[in-house]
């Protein structure tokens, strides 16, 4: 059936009106108003003014979907790419990192981290740029099976300073293995012999984010644990027991990587008559602790112990640090310390309100609508993080941080220590972008 000119005409209009509709949403789209008038284009952007970060802290709704909307776009910054040279002076700049010891308190009190990372270099710069002081010392441990050009990323960034370096052995490291206890003792090894003077130790994993400005770690270390170790944990419960009575083995592949539970149970008991503790895997931990751990046949007799038992780095530094003539020792010390701020999946609707982001092995990878609790949480450090998957997190977060570390500098604070404002970072693509900071 033929339609006739003017049905034809009517439907010709209605599809030319559909597609205007179309186009005007998805340019006000891209270019969303934000409230306090002015507008924020998050196609172009790839970095965020404080107002919306603010929103997002106190938890505004309507400000979580804006910002989830702005998130889906991400450009990775030049500068630290896999496979590219560093070019230090410009890392150090067009990063922000802090380049003097922000008072006398803090050059008095340096500390030396672990971080033990296997993949996302972009996460891993956001975590260390936030840690990173001059006074402070960081070994990295790389897993052995990570593809060399990140280990050569890795080593392009130590390179930039003095007091940063690679664990001289890497471990082929194994989800709930000995490789994970021993690539931080690999660590230790090496930080016991640096020259720089640091007072106490703190591991961390490529997914961590400080909730605390190096100060106030240095101050809560100072005042509330006075030369004492904190790892949190309690005598081993029942239903763990399994961990450690009978015989793991880590398995090994091109693919993949596990600790599988044999039917062998383990003979000889913990070795000095110790009771083991079971906690968290990470630690504070003084450098006299350190040496104990190195140097004790308590501490060495248990960690040849450890080695055939299911994730031994949750027994092996609660356990050493409730022995109470080890240094700094703290025997009848249990969760106390919230040194990790983790949503755990099993404790939802109990400790938290759920996770915005989403669930890998139980804990939460933290979303925007996360921000609120992050900023209230009393931890020294939260965990985990995906700065590619949640970019903006990832930037807020790092706002937050720096605001609080500037705020309280004696030194006079240099303009490329702030956090830099509509800096666009999208010339990797050779756009040619201004760069404004403001
Ligand atoms: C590194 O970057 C700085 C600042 O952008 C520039 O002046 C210098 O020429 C660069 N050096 C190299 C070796 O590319």
């Amino acid at each position: 059936m033929p339609m006739n000119p003017a049905k034809l005409s009517v439907l010709f209009c209605a599809a030319v009106s559909i597609l205007v509709c179309v186009c005007i949403y998805l340019v006000t789209k891209t270019k969303m108003p934000v409230a306090r008038g002015w507008s924020f284009d998050c196609a172009r952007c790839g970095d965020y003014p404080d107002e919306l970060c603010s929103a997002l802290f106190d938890g505004k709704s309507v400000a979580a979907v804006l910002g989830a909307q702005c998130e889906q776009v991400h450009r990775q910054r030049p500068g630290l790419a896999a496979g590219l040279p560093v070019n230090c002076s410009r890392l150090l700049v067009d990063y922000s990192y802090i380049t003097k010891p922000l008072s006398q308190e803090e050059a008095d009190f340096p500390l030396a981290y672990i971080l033990v990372v296997h993949k996302n270099l972009e996460t891993l710069e956001w975590l260390f740029r936030a840690i990173y002081m001059p006074q402070n010392v960081y070994c990295i441990h790389v897993d052995q099976k990570t593809p060399v050009e990140f280990r050569q990323a890795v080593e392009g960034l130590a390179a930039c300073f003095d007091n940063v370096f690679l664990a001289s052995r890497a471990e082929n490291v194994v989800y709930g293995g000995f490789s994970r206890l021993q690539a931080d003792l690999n660590c230790m090894q090496d930080l016991v012999s640096s020259s720089v003077p640091w007072k106490y130790a703190l591991n961390l994993c490529g997914q961590d984010y400080p909730l605390k400005s190096n100060r106030e770690l240095v101050q809560h270390l100072k005042q509330r644990w006075k030369d004492k170790n904190i790892t949190p944990g309690i005598l081993q419960p029942d239903h763990i027991k399994q961990r450690t009575t009978h015989v793991h083995r880590e398995v090994i592949s091109q693919f993949e990587s596990y600790v599988v539970k044999t039917s062998r149970r383990k003979t000889g008991s913990v070795p000095h008559g110790l009771k083991l503790y079971f906690g968290s895997a990470y630690y504070a931990v003084t450098r006299e602790f350190v040496n104990f751990v190195l140097k004790d046949e308590r501490a060495k007799d248990l960690l040849q112990w450890s080695r055939d038992t299911y994730s031994p780095d949750e027994h092996y530094w609660v356990t050493l640090n409730r022995i109470s003539d080890a240094p700094g020792a703290d025997p009848n010390a249990e969760w106390e310390g919230s040194i990790r701020s983790i949503k755990w999946l099993d404790q939802a609707k109990v400790a938290h309100k759920g996770c915005k982001g989403h669930y890998v092995r139980g804990i939460c990878v933290y979303g925007l609508g996360d921000l609120e609790w992050l900023v209230q949480s009393k931890g020294l450090f939260a965990n985990k993080f995906e700065a590619d998957n949640h970019p903006l997190v990832a930037q807020c977060m790092e706002r937050w941080l720096r605001r609080k570390t500037l705020f309280r500098s004696e030194v006079p604070i240099q303009q490329e220590w702030h956090i830099q404002n509509n800096k666009c970072f999208f010339d990797i693509e050779g756009n040619n972008c201004s760069t404004t900071s403001m």
